[in-house]
């Protein structure tokens, strides 16, 4: 897909060039998916290895009219500006104060779009109540979906702006977004239609999913065949609607047992696929649920949680990584916190299986109400023995190959839109040392300006 240029932004710069200049690293993650020992690469460039951020080979990036023209050395990137074509007058210049650059982080899994809030659920859980029994009792998802389809576009794009507006301080510049809460027709376009303009709102790029079975509806549970006759509506009603409103770049399954049956997820996602659209799972999040396996022989572009994969399933993922189409698998560190797990999905069995690793928030309602990705990063180093540079990988390249615009943004090459954080830290390592600590201090759109911390 091709992601939109943003024509302004909140004190963009009138000028069609931006050089950024001043960082003590910048971290450019170019060289495509990460996979195995290359999870770790971050693609450093370090003004300590000469001499520091004001030198002539410290690393600059050069922008032009919201792509990447180059990154590297001062010297040799701004004598091959004026050599070709592109005069150092027309660059506005940002200091990046001898802090770290990275690219504009990439949520490859969220839930932005709905209506209400969970809280009590979180008091219930703390009670010993279990998550599915919840929703096998009306609520979780369901309490969600009656909320939403209540909801005008109004409400849910002023909801999303809000929410969106706190990502960006996180120094996210590109999001997928489900729907999900709405499992009837009429409710999901909207969710979809809403995302997709806020995505066009700018200035975070929003990546529409439709999520086609999440629960049961209330109107299906009551009748005995109720999941499998919801199944059906998907495919013979919902999926044509979506696909003629062309909003969704792809569609994502709860397949979890209890939930969606891994057949009934492979007929829905089938189906999807026959529509021209990307397929992605929430994959054995509480349960093995054949998940996994699922995505691989599918080609997902993307296995979600993955908290208890079956070994088969970690192997299926890793023979899918050598393939022509390997599926990310997209790990969600701040739900198995939130919902209280004791443990986290095996994150080191998958990077030694050779699969690559994307990290997301999940932000919804019920299990992870969080819009802070580097706060995900630090759960990801906690929990899951990530290094920093494994977990920078997971919100940037691989996140953005999650999300299906890895060919756009997630690192700092030619070609790529110009999407920058600029964090007040000197090494990639601090970015999830300091807990929850909000060190974004600068985030670039598309070559604009769109974010200044206290301005
Ligand atoms: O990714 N597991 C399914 N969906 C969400 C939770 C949705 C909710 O509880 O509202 C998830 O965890
Ligand atoms: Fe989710």
């Amino acid at each position: 897909m091709t992601l939109r240029l943003i024509e302004g932004g909140k004190g963009g710069i009138d000028t069609p060039g931006l050089l950024v200049h001043g960082a003590a690293q910048v971290a450019t993650l170019a060289g495509g998916l990460r996979r195995g020992t290359s999870q770790a690469d971050v693609a450093l460039l370090d003004s300590g290895d000469v001499g520091g951020p004001g030198t002539a080979a410290a690393p600059v990036i050069a922008c032009w009219e919201g792509r990447i023209l180059g990154v590297g050395p001062r010297d040799r990137i701004e004598q091959g500006l004026e050599l070709g074509g592109y005069p150092l007058s027309r660059f506005a210049r940002l200091d990046a104060g001898g802090g770290v650059v990275t690219p504009g982080l990439v949520d490859p899994h969220t839930h932005l779009l709905f209506a209400g809030s969970r809280e009590q659920e979180l008091v219930l859980r703390q009670r010993g109540a279990g998550y599915l029994d919840i929703l096998a009792a009306g609520g979780g998802i369901l309490s969600t979906v009656a909320a939403t389809r209540e909801a005008t576009a109004e409400l849910l794009a002023r909801h999303g702006r809000r929410w969106l507006d706190e990502m960006l301080t996180h120094g996210v510049t590109t999001i997928e977004a489900k729907s999900g809460y709405g499992q009837d027709l009429t409710t999901e376009l909207r969710l979809l239609e809403v995302a997709w303009q806020l995505g066009r709102e700018g200035p975070i790029d929003v990546v529409p999913t439709y999520l086609a079975a999440h629960a049961v509806p209330p109107e299906f549970r009551a009748r005995p065949d109720g999941t499998e006759a919801y199944v059906r509506s998907v495919i013979d009603e919902q999926l044509p609607g979506v696909a003629a409103q062309g909003r969704a770049a792809s569609c994502d399954v709860f397949c979890e047992d209890g939930v969606f049956t891994q057949d009934q997820s492979r007929r829905i996602l089938m189906s999807a696929a026959g529509y021209g659209m990307a397929i992605r799972l929430h994959a054995d999040e509480l349960a093995p649920s054949g998940g996994a396996e699922l995505a691989a022989e599918l080609g997902a572009l993307s296995a979600d949680h993955l908290h208890t994969p079956s070994a088969e399933g970690v192997a299926a993922l890793a023979r899918a990584a050598t393939g022509e189409r390997p599926t990310v698998a997209t790990l969600l560190p701040m739900t198995s916190w939130f919902l209280m797990t004791g443990d986290a999905a095996p994150a080191r069995r998958f990077i030694d299986a050779g699969v690559p690793v994307a990290l997301g928030t999940d932000f919804n309602p019920g299990t992870s109400p969080t819009p802070n990705l580097p706060l995900v990063m630090t759960a990801a180093c906690l929990e899951m023995g990530l290094s920093p540079a494994e977990a920078l990988v997971g919100v940037t390249i691989n996140a953005a190959h999650a999300a299906g615009v890895g060919d756009q943004v997630g690192s700092i090459e030619a070609g790529k839109q110009a999407d920058l954080a600029i964090w007040r830290a000197a090494s990639v390592d601090e970015l999830p040392y300091w807990v929850a600590a909000d060190l974004v201090q600068v985030v670039v759109k598309a070559g604009r300006i769109v974010y200044r911390r206290g301005g």
